[in-house]
């Protein structure tokens, strides 16, 4: 079988698809900062599934963690399937956002998942197949109700979930887009929100089963709450009528008017 690599895999909804995947049988490398967690993931899943299960202690944060997971991702064991699923919510207003705070959740929603599929996908696209799985969220189809960057970090990673698809489709790499609505983990606890305040939320396993049933489809983007599946192939539709020829003159509408 296959191995997959998993971040944020100590909690929540990482822990919630490693269990799935290896039920699968699928061997794991599980990437987290609590190697005790991990620890106790790991045997739990060698003993359940008898799956081979590495663990790297590592904070994406930090420069030299995140290349050791890039090094495990381009030697080893080769790994075809990489879900980019650790992040982190920074909740409150743009204007009152501590920019260390705002630096640190770029550097964990954005730059680690994309520096993570850079150094997964060579070896998937010479051997011509592999997945790539980014965890993204509704809200980045919504910024106007959820204040502050979180939004836009997850809207940074739908928009290359479909650029890395349309990449690296053709060349037998299949990249998925998940975008789960609030979901039942520590997340909201860890950035200082009541989740019993909120309506409506999901279940990480009925999350997680649920995006997988999108990724055995090989849909590209899955919303798993979303019922009405033509809301979202509207939007998709909509933005394909964009002409993609765009350049060369300013629109009429933009034209200064002629001086007198
Ligand atoms: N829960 C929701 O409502 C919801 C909704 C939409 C999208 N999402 C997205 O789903 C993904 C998983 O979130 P979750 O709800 O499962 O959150 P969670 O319960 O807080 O788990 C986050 C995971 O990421 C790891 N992590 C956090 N900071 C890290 C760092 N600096 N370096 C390495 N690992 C780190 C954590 O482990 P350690 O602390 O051990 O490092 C943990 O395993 C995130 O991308 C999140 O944005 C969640």
């Amino acid at each position: 079988m296959s191995t997959a690599l998993i971040t944020g895999a100590s909690g929540g909804i990482g822990a919630v698809y490693a269990r799935h995947l290896a039920a699968r049988g699928h061997d794991l490398v599980l990437v987290a900062r609590s190697t005790e967690k991990l620890e106790a993931l790991a045997s739990e899943l060698r003993a359940a599934h008898a799956v081979a299960v590495e663990i790297i202690t590592a904070d994406l944060t930090v420069s030299a963690d995140l290349s050791r997971v890039e090094q495990r991702l381009r030697v080893g064991t080769p790994v075809d399937l990489l879900v980019n699923n650790a992040g982190a919510a920074l909740l409150g207003s743009f204007s009152d956002a501590d920019p260390d705070k705002m630096e640190q959740v770029l550097s964990l929603n954005v730059t680690a998942p994309t520096r993570l599929a850079s150094a997964a996908v060579g070896a998937m696209v010479a051997r011509g197949t592999g997945a790539i799985i980014n965890i993204g969220s509704v809200v980045s189809l919504m910024p106007a109700y959820f204040p502050g960057i979180y939004a836009a970090t997850k809207a940074y990673i739908l928009t290359l979930s479909q650029g890395l698809a349309a990449e690296f489709g053709p060349k037998g790499v299949y990249v998925q887009a998940v975008l789960p609505a609030a979901t039942r983990t520590d997340i909201w606890a860890k950035a200082g929100a009541d989740i019993d305040q909120i309506p409506n939320v999901m279940e990480v396993d009925d999350l997680v089963t649920a995006a997988l049933v999108g990724f055995d489809r090989r849909e590209p983007v899955t919303i798993p709450p979303l019922a009405d599946a033509g809301l979202w192939d509207a939007l998709e539709n909509a933005r394909a009528i964009f002409p993609s020829g765009l350049g060369g003159a300013p629109a009429e509408r933009y034209r200064a008017p002629a001086s007198a």
